[in-house]
């Protein structure tokens, strides 16, 4: 049981707050949660050593905190985006390393002689404009197809992803120079910040992190192993694009979700359905998140905690959900309103999510018990 002293504690880290230290700010993944309130979970509801999941990792937010805590963890994506951003998030690289792969890539960009992938469509690259489009293309082929090892392509490909989500919200063309403008300098801007990030994570950890790719809700872990799950699954009244960027360019009234992300990381575009469980007039949404909350049951130990960060505007969606607790037998112990933030630059969810989708108001963490065996 959590005390009145517990519950109020947590309360105080519910109000969002702007993300600082370590690599919490390097990406802002769509529907990310904040990592005050994680944070204060993971001491809350366990000690050193022990093993937390987080079946829908994401941007890896559960993740980061339980290794900041000295705590197992092992988390699950089906979007392998989501699974590139945790790991650079979770792995520290020494500044020096970086900065010499940042030199030899700027190198190359200037004397790279062999030929140049194609990772945009020609939709892409008309919204793009030429010249940024060739320049993506480029440091794609370079950081896919030169000698970097796995953990700096990881590392710069998430840079060159976020300076692509960066340009392809701009209306460049009101400028004079957007056929020639470079977004080389904004690539280096965002590589230097990132690189104060992961190399501010610890050295050597205890546990590094488990990420794993699935998509069936399976977990491989055997019954009873886990001693706290903390997770957001996907929602089904919020409009989110886990895997695509938006690119436009309104004056030629042109605006698409690009396949860039997965044609970078040569992986399958996944839809709507496959990750946010749209269609059959919610049944899938619900059969979907029983699957994965059965499983959690099943993994997690008997009377322990699993917090779900959630949150739904429908009246028929929240009984839905206390009934599906009810049905997998938790026990609802708690539930701790996340507030609306009028901070636009506090949290991700409301940049990606302008705020009248409400998203804050109507998330809680709902703090449940496992059945007893
Ligand atoms: C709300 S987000 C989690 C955000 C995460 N808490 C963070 O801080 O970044 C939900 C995640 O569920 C993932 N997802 C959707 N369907 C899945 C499935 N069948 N198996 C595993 N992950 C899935 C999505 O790719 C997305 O990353």
């Amino acid at each position: 049981m959590l005390t009145e002293e517990q519950i109020n504690h947590l309360r105080k880290f519910a109000p969002p707050s702007r993300e600082t230290g370590y690599t919490r700010s390097i990406y802002s993944y769509p529907a990310k949660f904040l990592s005050s309130l994680p944070h204060e979970l993971i001491k809350t509801f366990t000690s050193p050593n022990e093993l937390i999941c987080d079946p829908f990792v994401g941007g890896g937010t559960t993740g980061l905190e339980a290794m900041l805590l000295n705590r197992r963890f092992v988390g699950y994506d089906i979007n392998p985006f989501a699974l590139l951003i945790s790991r650079v998030k979770t792995k520290y690289i020494s500044k020096e390393k970086l900065e010499i792969k940042l030199e030899d890539l700027l190198k190359l960009v200037k004397n790279f002689k062999k030929p140049i992938n194609d990772y945009l469509d020609s939709i892409d690259k008309e919204c793009l404009g030429e010249s940024i489009s060739t320049e993506i293309n480029l440091l794609a082929t370079i950081i896919n197809t030169t000698s970097f090892s796995l953990q700096f392509q990881d590392f710069f490909n998430l840079a060159l992803i976020h300076v692509t989500k960066i340009v392809g919200r701009r209306d460049f063309e009101q400028r004079k120079d957007f056929q020639t403008i470079s977004l080389i300098p904004m690539f280096i801007r965002k590589c230097k910040k990132m690189i104060e990030g992961v190399s501010s994570l610890p050295s050597s950890v205890k546990y590094p992190p488990e990420l794993i790719l699935s998509s069936n809700h399976r977990m491989d872990i055997p019954n009873d192993k886990v001693d706290f799950i903390l997770t957001s699954p996907p929602y089904i009244e919020v409009d989110v694009e886990y895997q695509h960027i938006q690119i436009q360019r309104r004056s030629i009234n042109k605006s698409k979700r690009t396949q860039f992300i997965s044609n970078l990381l040569q992986t399958e575009s996944l839809s709507k359905k496959e990750l946010c469980w749209t269609g059959q007039g919610g049944n899938v949404y619900w059969n979907n998140l029983e699957a994965s909350l059965s499983e959690c049951s099943r993994i997690l130990k008997p009377n322990h905690f699993l917090c779900l960060w959630t949150g739904y505007k429908k009246k028929e969606n929240q009984e839905r959900l206390l009934n599906l607790f009810e049905k997998l037998a938790f026990t609802l112990e708690e539930s701790i309103p996340i507030p609306q933030s009028d901070n636009r630059a506090a949290s991700s969810r409301s940049t990606h999510h302008p705020r009248e989708t409400k998203m804050f108001k109507q998330d809680s963490i709902f703090i449940l018990r496992n059945k007893l065996s």
